[in-house]
């Protein structure tokens, strides 16, 4: 038996912002469906609300002192079994009882205390691990203590320590005072975090974990060129013989259009007909014109920059020169929301701008549109491009990261989607004019659906 303790900072179903917590909801369970020698538990913080929703579930297990610098440090340990999946919620109001889960002035400090109580509370759990298995820079500081505190004293020698890149965007950075005021680690391992003038928690992952991996492997590939390295190229490459891209998988159950409670009308790969009731219903639900041989061109995505928001506001009046609705259904950068809103009241009855996150909305948008437009700047993976295909969407995307990965091209012999290469707003014009054009041969489209439905997106691929 192998076990594998998962850190992680958000997780379905409990807490989300974005795939980060899809990835860590739904991985650990298909792991442990794939080989019964694999046990899966995962551990999180306690935020405020998951202690709202959850909180009689929760079993307590004990306490104990982190010591964080000069901090010494309240640290409970609570667990819950949910479908199946053993959790661990770390627990210091201090922390964690907060509105939001990020973005907070002492993010590094709170993540920090996380990161050393993951390792501190070992103990109190059932199984220690034989793997810990952590995601994106707020978990990243685990591999680094594990490795320069830890394992340099004789302790947790065995433990195999892996680290995901989810986005290399984000990296944790921060001034070297933090070093040893807030994660108590000895300026003699400043060369070790620092990185361009900052510390640099993502590379210090990086250098500190037996094994590295990220969410595609085009994206594997990218991450060595500046274009989308976000600084760290020179890092990656270094450690490239460490590096591997595997492809996230989507919850294949959760994402069933067979069996979803919140679409209109079930359907699967032998019923794409059945699509034409919930195309009506999203078009009356959201006051478009009720017609089906309108093309409706969805976009489910955060509104920021490298999502290619920019391309699609750029060619919108363009776009919509042809027989086409557009449904745009997200949050993120205030400009990017009043711009969309803009287009809404530009195109009334043809144009909807619903600035929220609603996970029933956007299955119904997924399961009652035609096209479904990512055209990102960069994407690590990507999940929405898979659960589109599987609701019958069709996706236009560009070539990058698991985008790449996941969608061939319609002139492709495997052709599942539409896809235009580089970062242009020209290109993508074109691909969603092609696109559009396959829609009203009515025929060569339903074959085109077909395919989509037909990829296997599940983690068992
Ligand atoms: C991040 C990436 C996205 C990926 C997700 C899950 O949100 O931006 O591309 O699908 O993590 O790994």
């Amino acid at each position: 038996m192998k076990r594998i303790l998962f850190a992680v900072a958000e997780c379905q179903p409990f807490i989300a912002t974005g795939g980060l917590a899809e990835v860590a909801g739904s991985l650990p369970k298909a792991i442990m469906a794939s080989n019964t020698n694999y046990k899966v538990e995962v551990i999180m913080p306690l935020y405020r609300g998951i202690l709202e929703k959850y909180g009689k579930k929760l079993k307590f297990l004990g306490k104990s002192q982190i010591q964080l610098a000069w901090r010494k440090l309240y640290c409970g340990l609570f667990r819950m079994v949910y479908e199946g999946v053993t959790y661990y919620f770390i627990d210091n109001k201090y922390y964690f009882d907060r509105d939001n889960i990020y973005g907070h002035y002492d993010d590094g400090e709170r993540f920090a205390f996380f990161s050393k109580s993951v390792i501190d509370v070992l103990p109190l759990l059932t199984n220690q691990p034989d793997v810990i298995h952590t995601h994106d820079w707020h978990t990243a500081l685990v591999n680094i203590f594990l490795d320069i505190l830890y394992k340099k004293e004789g302790k947790y020698m065995d433990i195999k320590s892996v680290f995901t890149i989810h986005n290399i965007e984000y990296q944790g950075r921060f001034g070297e005072h933090i070093l040893e005021d807030v994660f108590g680690i000895s300026k003699k391992y400043t060369d070790l975090l620092m990185y361009n003038g900052d510390i640099n928690l993502v590379k210090g992952a990086i250098v500190c974990s037996d094994l590295i991996t990220t969410v595609s492997p085009r994206y594997a590939r990218e991450i060595a060129l500046s274009q989308y390295a976000c600084g760290l190229e020179y890092i990656i490459r270094l450690n490239s013989s460490k590096i591997v891209g595997i492809i996230n998988g989507i919850n294949t159950e959760f994402y069933n259009p067979m069996t979803d409670q919140s679409i209109n009308a079930n359907f699967d790969i032998d019923s794409i007909e059945k699509r034409k009731e919930n195309k009506k219903a999203l078009q009356m639900g959201l006051d478009l014109e009720v017609n089906d041989d309108i093309c409706i061109i969805s976009i489910i995505s955060r509104l920021a920059s490298h999502k290619g928001i920019d391309l699609i506001l750029d060619k919108f009046h363009e776009i919509m020169l042809d027989n086409v609705q557009v449904i745009i259904l997200g949050k993120g950068d205030y400009y990017y929301e009043q711009r969309f809103q803009e287009m809404a009241r530009f195109y009334p009855k043809r144009v909807s701008a619903l600035i929220t996150y609603d996970m029933d909305l956007s299955k119904r948008i997924y399961s009652g549109s035609d096209l479904f437009l990512m055209p990102s700047k960069m994407e690590p993976c990507g999940l929405s491009q898979m659960i589109a295909s599987r609701y019958g969407c069709v996706p236009i995307v560009r070539a990058t990261g698991g985008l790449f990965d996941t969608i061939k091209d319609y002139s492709e012999k495997d052709g599942n989607g539409f896809v235009f290469k580089d970062y242009d707003s020209s290109q993508m014009l074109a691909k969603i004019t092609e696109a559009v054009g396959v829609f009203n041969k009515k025929e060569d489209f339903k074959k085109l659906i077909k395919k989509a439905m037909s990829v296997d997106f599940s983690w068992n691929r």
